[in-house]
């Protein structure tokens, strides 16, 4: 072949190759070219269920974006480890075979330790002081540190406090001792398992029931909302008002994606966001409250409660984790925090 064509052969050759790794990416389309009849499609893919408050606002951004679009982008919304579990949802965001989840802060310490301070047990007064926290510099500075990790923060979502359900007795913190728990992620929830003499598993949120019901593990942690909509009152016997920790999620979104949309829809995306965060927060109260009613109405749990000293009890046996953890996690952010 001639050095002419040779070249001229190479040139084609490049040229449709990057035209192929251009289709589909938004970053080589204007908005223009996104219609009702062939949209930008959005996944969002999340672990709990489309009731909980995580499930009803993934399903109203959907609603929301579709709409300001004028249905030039469609969001699939997949809940209850449809599509990735705790396992795989960061790497899939990551790759880009996602647009958007919401896992839970502690689910994120593998980037950044820091984010186990929603861990740090006793930590957080009230959801005053979570909100404030996550909206201020502080929990700004954790979320924009995903950056490098191609990963935009884009809010927080709330959930609730934690408390503590088993299938052996769990009234004081002696009961504690020898029984197993089910983790979400990272060291300081090992470490305060094991500060009550309790061993620690981290099991994946969707395969969690079933790990409970086979006895893999005589208990585990979670929100009354997580509790109610997990069904673990089928698998749990004792629940203990604790309030010892959080659950709060993080949505996120592939940076170098979300950065390269067109201006407007990156605008509706964006106001879509915003609102679905009102939403969501107004709601996970509300709903967190609703299943404590229904879980404590459905006498299908034994409901222990807390005197200010048995309280203070668990506080104290659990101060090993600050020593531990403190540097870890952060002086400064654990500090701000117990200001709020
Ligand atoms: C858990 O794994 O228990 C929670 O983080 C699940 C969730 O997303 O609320």
């Amino acid at each position: 072949m001639k050095k002419g064509m040779k070249v001229m052969l190479a040139t084609i050759v490049t040229a449709s190759l990057l035209a192929l790794a251009g289709c589909g990416s938004s970053q080589t389309q204007g908005s223009a070219s996104y219609t009702k009849e062939n949209p930008l499609v959005i996944k969002f893919s999340h672990v709990t269920t489309a009731e909980s408050p995580k499930g009803k606002a993934a399903t109203k951004f959907a609603e929301l974006l579709q709409e300001k679009t004028g249905g030039k982008v469609k969001v699939e919304v997949y809940p209850s480890s449809q599509l990735y579990g705790d396992k795989d949802e960061l790497e899939a965001l990551q790759a880009g075979n996602v647009q958007v989840i919401a896992p839970s802060a502690t689910k994120l310490v593998g980037f950044n330790p820091s984010f186990q301070i929603v861990d740090m047990p006793f930590l957080f007064k009230n959801h005053d002081s979570v909100v404030k926290f996550w909206d201020g510099e502080l929990g700004k500075t954790l979320m924009n540190s995903l950056e490098s990790k191609n990963m935009q923060g884009l809010a927080m979502w709330e959930n609730g406090f934690k408390v503590f359900t088993s299938n052996k007795p769990i009234s004081k913190p002696e009961d504690f001792k020898g029984q197993k728990f089910r983790t979400q992620a990272g060291k300081v929830l090992e470490a305060q398992f094991k500060a009550l003499g309790s061993g620690a598993a981290t099991i994946p949120f969707g395969e969690t029931y079933t790990a409970l019901q086979q006895g893999t593990v005589d208990g585990q942690e979670n929100t009354w909302n997580n509790i109610d909509t997990q069904k673990y009152e089928e698998v749990q016997k004792n629940l203990l008002v604790s309030n010892h920790g959080r659950i709060d999620y993080i949505v996120l979104t592939n940076k170098k994606w979300y950065d390269g949309l067109p201006a407007d829809i990156k605008k509706a995306f964006d106001e879509a966001m915003a609102e679905a965060t009102k939403y969501e927060r107004q709601l996970a109260v509300e709903l967190d409250k609703g299943s404590e009613e229904k879980l404590r109405k459905s006498g299908k749990f034994q409901i222990i409660e807390l005197s200010e000293a048995e309280r203070e009890g668990f506080v104290k046996l659990m101060e090993s984790v600050y020593s531990e953890f403190e540097k870890t996690v952060g002086k400064d952010i654990i500090d701000g925090a117990k200001k709020l």
